[in-house]
């Protein structure tokens, strides 16, 4: 069966055709990003109205690709949540009106349960139950999923999401936004020992990204006040991006490995923008070979919002049964669904 998914919950407009389940098709995306640069984050309204001017012509090119078209389809899956109430709106109104216009199946789905199933989308899905991280720039959530439509919740973040300090801690530094590739890449030219940072780390699995953000905001304030100049050094820039990263990454494989054995479980899947980047995966990596933890992540390009990992899911969570109807409404702030 081919399934058409979308995915509208943040910046990203993005139409996806893929079969049983697993095998993608197509993945059209395009981004409002570019518009949202100078603000230093996203404008919920400029991407509403982006996702309303762009989403009929990512439908067309995603089946296009995929060769096929609307009377191919046979189940309509689209993210309802979480994200931006108005974005949102779009792709669920867009999946509705295809689905009462060719009597398709209608299938909401939940956009971190979404990630986490890009990881198994080219595998075989037999690896429940699992532990999931889920870290994107508006969450960070540890679950566990039994099946692809029974997750349970770990622990989450009580302030701000690990992309939003990537994003937050770029703005201090003035890197531009999204924070997190320019992070990354500064901090791989940078010492890691410049300074003593941490995130909070207790034995609970919440987590709490502010105020290593605001660790960093009073360390460049410190230096700028010290030397009496407008702007820190290129080599601060890169200390203080790799002292931060590893402080992020630190806390997350702690959480999640304390996370696997309190669960019993050797199975570890990573998802969301976060998950791009390379010293987390080899850090998850390292620590999986010693505790003897399989650790999934997904292909590079399903990492950041996509509609693929929407099909897959829908499609998944259909086979159990899962049903949506025409009274289907968007929710800003779903969290991951524990069913
Ligand atoms: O999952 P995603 O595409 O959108 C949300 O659902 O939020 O994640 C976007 C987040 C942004 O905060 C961005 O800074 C972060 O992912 N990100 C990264 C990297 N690439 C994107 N964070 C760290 N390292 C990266 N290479
Ligand atoms: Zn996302």
């Amino acid at each position: 069966m081919l399934t058409l998914g979308i995915e509208t919950s943040c910046d990203e407009t993005a139409v996806s055709v893929v079969h049983n389940g697993s095998k993608i098709l197509s993945n059209a995306v395009t981004s409002s990003v570019h518009l949202h640069k100078k603000f230093g984050g996203i404008i919920p309204e400029i991407a509403s109205r982006h996702h309303l001017e762009y989403i009929s012509y990512v439908a067309s090119d995603a089946l296009k690709e995929s060769n096929a078209d609307l009377d191919d389809i046979g189940l309509v899956s689209v993210t309802y949540g979480p994200g931006l109430i108005g974005a949102l709106l779009v792709g669920v109104c867009f999946a509705k009106s295809i689905s009462l216009a060719k009597g398709l199946p209608l299938v909401g789905v939940n956009h971190l349960q979404a990630h986490l199933y890009a990881a198994l989308m080219p595998r075989d899905k037999k690896i429940f139950p699992y532990v999931g991280l889920v870290v994107s720039g508006g969450h960070t959530v540890l679950c566990f999923a039994e099946r692809a439509d029974r997750f349970t919740l770990i622990g989450q973040t009580m302030d701000d999401a690990a992309g939003e300090a990537f994003d937050k801690v770029a703005k201090i530094l003035h890197l531009g936004y999204p924070g997190g590739p320019i992070i990354e890449k500064r901090a791989s030219f940078g010492n890691p020992r410049y300074m003593r940072l941490s995130a909070f780390n207790n034995s609970s699995f919440d987590f709490s990204f502010s105020g290593i953000k605001t660790a960093v905001l009073y360390h460049v304030q410190g230096l700028l006040n010290k030397t009496k100049k407008d702007k820190i050094t290129e080599k601060q820039i890169n200390d203080i991006c790799a002292c931060f990263q590893k402080a992020v990454v630190d806390v997350l494989v702690n959480k999640a490995v304390a996370a696997c054995k309190f669960k019993k479980t050797r199975r570890l899947v990573i998802g969301g923008g976060v998950s791009i980047n390379k010293f987390l995966r080899n850090s998850f990596l390292e620590i999986a070979k010693q505790e003897n933890i399989e650790v999934y992540f997904s292909q590079a390009q399903l990492c950041l919002d996509n509609a693929a990992m929407v099909a897959g899911l829908g499609y998944a969570q259909y086979k159990r049964g899962r049903r949506s109807g025409f009274n289907l409404t968007p929710v800003s702030d779903l969290g991951i669904e524990v069913n």
